[in-house]
């Protein structure tokens, strides 16, 4: 779906590194954001709504919109668009806490 701009040459890259989504290796370069290396993940998205559990990826790839926050490294809440990659960097979906998609009827039945 995305492909490295022309001027992008092989003899040029910077060394590759391996991080893993949801224990899955993706494969990027080092200086790429985690929001860049995970649009080449499929399915490409980075958390789900917890409203609707909608799936979400990421936006504006400049820190403002919010719709890229993964786990990474254990650390929930992380803007995948700010970080830059690092080698065996471990990065996980943000999913909703069942409780928030529960309908409102059951949160009073207990
Ligand atoms: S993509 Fe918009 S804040 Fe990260």
């Amino acid at each position: 779906m995305f492909n490295r701009r022309p001027e992008w040459r092989a003899d040029n890259q910077p060394r590759r590194v391996t991080i893993t989504l949801d224990g899955m290796a993706v494969e990027a370069f080092e200086g790429d954001s985690v929001a860049a290396a995970l649009l080449s993940a499929n399915p490409v998205f980075t958390r789900r709504s917890p409203v609707s559990g909608a799936p979400r990826a990421p936006y504006c790839m400049m820190g403002i919109c919010f719709e890229c926050l993964v786990e990474i490294d254990g650390v929930p809440n992380r803007q995948a668009c700010m970080i830059p990659v690092r080698d065996g960097m471990a990065v996980k979906r943000q999913v909703p806490p069942p409780a928030v998609n529960a309908p409102a009827e059951s949160a009073h039945e207990s």
